[in-house]
């Protein structure tokens, strides 16, 4: 199906990925069309051998090949020059490519019986939240995506961390599960995080809005949290809440959050996406710990809450 350019969903250990044959062009036309993606925000490449890094980054930094070595297969996304021949419709127009080889045995075996690179956005439409099992999947897309490979749920649970080694400065793009001090450790390099310039590459994950179920979503502190349902229930607001603690109010649709980042991480879109059926006005979500091991999943929560007029 990717050698006919049709589009081929399949599971990695982040989120279940929407794959196209990343050297055809009309491939990836209908992958840009499905998903309601602006042509001008890149995708990301995935490999199954570090073999085949050669045929779509035109050079390989020591950092970029420390990284890949110890990290791949696993949750952690380059961004590098890219080879002369790559089309620039799978780049966004940039120069720069991101590659990725994910660690789960039904993407690897696809990635290797295809052995060529396949363009796979996360499975959902422009902006939405990520997919995380199958019928995820199948929900959002009901006609557009050939087959969706069935691999269980996602492992990690949100995207993979994102490190650019294409310019000057290695910069840190979206934080993820590998954390900053793991990538500094292996590569040897200090990063920039969050500086933005002319040269800092495009990112849809870089939207201040994505990432977003359709309810309003609102953080708020653990101190607050009670202070804030007595103040919602008086004005007869239909709120549900995604917190550490167990549920206080009977008849409030109530997720209870892991404690550690790992599990958090795995069932956040899952918690995120029950609680966005439950017609409700307002998803308050409790605040995560200031620290490096939740800075991915408190990234996607903030861009859950920003608001935007996608709704
Ligand atoms: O975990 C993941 O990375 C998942 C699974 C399916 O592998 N994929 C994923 O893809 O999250 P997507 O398209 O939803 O997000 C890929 C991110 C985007 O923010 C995109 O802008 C960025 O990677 N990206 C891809 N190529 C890039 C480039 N050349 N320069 C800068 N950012 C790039
Ligand atoms: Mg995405």
């Amino acid at each position: 199906m990717l050698a006919k350019g049709l589009l081929v969903s399949f599971p990695t250990e982040t989120v279940y990925g929407l794959g196209a044959a990343a050297d055809n062009p009309e491939a990836l036309q209908r992958l840009y069309a499905a998903k309601g993606r602006p042509t001008q925000h890149p995708v990301i490449v995935h490999l199954h051998s570090i073999d085949q890094l050669p045929l779509w980054a035109a050079e390989v930094p020591p950092a970029a090949m420390r990284l890949a070595e110890a990290l791949w297969p696993g949750p952690l996304t380059l961004i590098l020059k890219k080879a002369a021949h790559v089309s620039t419709a799978i780049t966004g127009g940039q120069d720069t490519i991101g590659l990725r080889i994910p660690n789960h045995p039904v993407a690897l075996d696809l990635l290797k019986k295809f052995n060529s690179g396949v363009a796979a956005p996360s499975a959902n439409k422009f902006g939405r939240l990520s997919p995380t099992t199958a019928e995820d999947v199948a929900h959002e897309f009901a006609d557009e995506v050939e087959i969706v490979l069935d691999g269980g749920p996602c492992e990690v649970g949100i995207e993979s961390t994102i490190v650019d080694l294409s310019g000057a400065t290695p910069r840190i793009l979206r934080p993820g599960m590998i954390l900053p001090e793991q990538i500094r450790a292996i590569s040897g390099t200090t990063y920039g995080y969050g500086i933005e310039d002319a040269t800092t590459p495009r990112v849809p994950g870089g939207l201040a809005s994505h990432y977003a179920p359709r309810t309003p979503v609102e953080l708020v502190e653990s101190m607050q949290l009670m202070e804030k349902l007595t103040q919602l229930k008086s004005t007869g607001t239909a709120v549900c809440v995604l917190s550490f603690s167990a549920a206080v109010e009977s008849g409030i649709p109530w997720a209870v959050a892991a404690k550690d980042p790992a599990t958090y991480a795995r069932t956040l879109y899952k918690n995120l996406r029950n609680l966005d059926r439950q017609n409700c006005a307002l998803i308050l979500v409790e605040q995560v710990p200031e620290s490096d091991e939740w800075e991915g999943i408190a990234d996607r929560l903030k861009r859950a809450a920003c608001p935007s007029d996608g709704r």
